[in-house]
C-alpha cells in the first residue's frame, strides 16, 4: 500500500507579502505535493484560529514558525505511515492533535497544509482526472471583484467589494471574455473621469469614491458599453462585509457616515436590487445579527442570493442554525475558515442538501496555490469568488478553471445559476 514518507513544511509569502504556511507531503512512491494557506483581512470572529507567532521582533509579529514547527514536529509523526487516500482519516487525525474547537492549539493554518497537501498528492497517485472519473462535471460563475471599498481599499466606500458575475456565459472561455470586456470598458470610464486605476489586494480598482450608486452607475456603465445587457449577460453582486460597519447600537453605515437601523437598510437594499441589476449581496448584515439576516432573506431572498461569509464561517453548526432560521440561501466556503478538507465538504454537501449555493472562495492574501478552483469543480458548486482578471495569484485560479474546461472538451459545461 502507498504511504506516506514524509510532511514537511516551510514558511513561505502570500500574496500580501505576509508569511505564511506551506506543507509538502511525499509519498512512500515519491509522489510530492504542497499546499500554501490563504490569509484573509475582514476575518469573522469565528473562523478557525490562524497560529501566528506574535514576536514583534521578527516579521512584525506576523511569521508562522510555531504552525511549520507544528507541522514538522507533533502533526508529522502522526501523519507518517498513513494511508493518502484516506482523507478522512488524516483530518480525523489532525482535529484530535488540535484538540479544540476552533484549532487554537496547533492553528488551522498548519491543519490545512497538511490536509490539502494530502488530497492533492492523492490525486497524482490515483492519476483522478475529470475526464476519467464516472462523474459529470462542469464549470462554476466566476464572481469578478471589480470595484475595492471597505477593509481592501483605502478609499471612503463602505461596501467592501462590487463583483460582476457572468451569467449568461455559454462556457468558461466566455465567461471570461465577459468579465474582461466590463473591466476593460470600466477602465476607461473610471480614466476618463480622473480616477485612478491601481488595483487592490484582489485585482479589482480602488478609485476614490465615496457613493455606493455612483460605482453601480459606473459599471452598468461599463457592460453597456460592452454591448452585454445588465442583469442578463452581466449581473452585479456586492460583498457588503457588514461586519466591519455595525456600530455599537447595532446600527450601520452601509453609505457614508450615516447609520441606519436594520429596517433602513433592508429597506435600502430593497431599493438599490430594484434599481440595479444586483442577483446577489454576501454579508448584508454583522455575523450576529441573525434576526436581520433572517428578515433580509424572507424580504428579497426568492430573487436574490443571500450569502453567508462571516456569518457561517464555513462552519457547519453555524450553516446549521442559518437553514433552521432562514438567514440566507447561499454560502460562502474558504478553506481557511475551518481548517481541514473534510470539514470543508462536509458544510458544502449540508449547503446543497438543503438547496444553499455554494461560493468557493479566495481570502484577499492568496497564493499561486489554485486548489480552490478544483474544489469548485469537485464538489458542483455554481460560483467561484477569486477576485478580478488581474493579480496573477487570482488568474491562475481562472487559468486552471480554463485547462480543466479543456480537458473536458466536449463534455464541459457551465454549472446551473
Ligand atoms: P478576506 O475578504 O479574505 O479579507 O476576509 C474576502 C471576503 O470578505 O469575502
Ligand atoms: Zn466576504
Amino acid at each position: 500500500m502507498t504511504k506516506i514518507k514524509k510532511v514537511h513544511a516551510r514558511q513561505v509569502f502570500d500574496s500580501r507579502g505576509n508569511p505564511t504556511v506551506e506543507a509538502e507531503i511525499t509519498l512512500n512512491n515519491n509522489i510530492k505535493a504542497s499546499s500554501i494557506v490563504p490569509s484573509g483581512a475582514s476575518t469573522g470572529a469565528f473562523e478557525a484560529h490562524e497560529l501566528r507567532d506574535n514576536d514583534k521582533n521578527y516579521f512584525l509579529g506576523k511569521s508562522v514558525l510555531k504552525a511549520v514547527k507544528n507541522v514538522n514536529s507533533v502533526i508529522s509523526e502522526k501523519i507518517i505511515g498513513q494511508d493518502p487516500n484516506n482523507q478522512k482519516n488524516i483530518d480525523e487525525i489532525l482535529l484530535n492533535l488540535d484538540g479544540t474547537n476552533n484549532k487554537k492549539n496547533l492553528g488551522a493554518n498548519s491543519l490545512l497544509a497538511v490536509s490539502i497537501a494530502v488530497r492533492k498528492a492523492s490525486i497524482i497517485l490515483n492519476n483522478e482526472t475529470y475526464l476519467n472519473s464516472n462523474k459529470t462535471f462542469s464549470l462554476p460563475y466566476p464572481l469578478m471583484n471589480i470595484i475595492n471599498g471597505g477593509a481592501h481599499a483605502d478609499n471612503d466606500l463602505n461596501i467592501q467589494e462590487f463583483m460582476i458575475r457572468p451569467d449568461s456565459a455559454k462556457n468558461f472561455m466566455d465567461a471570461i471574455e465577459k468579465c474582461f470586456l466590463v473591466i476593460q470598458n470600466l477602465k476607461k470610464i473610471l480614466k476618463s473621469k480622473k480616477f485612478l486605476t491601481n488595483v487592490g489586494d484582489e485585482g479589482g480598482f480602488a478609485p476614490s469614491l465615496n457613493s455606493n450608486e455612483e460605482t453601480l452607475n459606473f459599471i452598468v456603465d461599463a457592460i453597456e458599453k460592452s454591448k452585454l445587457k445588465p442583469g442578463l449577460d452581466i449581473s452585479i453582486c456586492l460583498d457588503v462585509a457588514a461586519n466591519e460597519l455595525i456600530d455599537d447600537k447595532g446600527n450601520y453605515s452601509i453609505q457614508s457616515s450615516n447609520h441606519e437601523t436594520v429596517d433602513n437598510v433592508i429597506k435600502y437594499y430593497q431599493n438599490i436590487v430594484s434599481k440595479y441589476p444586483i442577483k446577489s449581496i454576501e454579508d448584508p448584515f454583522a455575523e450576529e445579527d441573525w434576526n436581520a439576516w433572517s428578515k433580509l432573506t424572507s424580504a428579497i431572498g426568492k430573487n436574490v442570493q443571500v450569502v453567508g461569509d462571516d456569518l457561517f464561517v464555513t462552519n457547519e453548526k453555524r450553516l446549521t442554525k442559518g437553514i433552521e432560521g432562514k438567514s440566507a440561501n447561499s454560502i460562502l466556503v474558504k478553506v481557511n475558515q475551518i481548517g481541514t478538507l473534510t470539514e470543508t465538504l462536509n458544510v458544502i454537501e449540508l449547503a446543497q442538501k438543503n438547496n444553499f449555493s455554494s461560493v468557493i472562495s479566495h481570502r484577499s492574501g492568496d497564493s499561486e496555490d489554485t486548489f480552490i478552483a478544483d474544489l469548485a469543480v469537485m464538489t458542483n458548486s455554481s460560483q467561484i469568488k477569486t477576485g478580478s482578471l488581474a493579480r496573477s495569484e487570482r488568474v491562475a485560479k481562472y487559468n486552471r478553471l480554463l485547462r480543466i474546461e479543456e480537458e473536458l472538451g466536449n463534455k464541459a459545461k457551465m454549472n446551473i445559476l
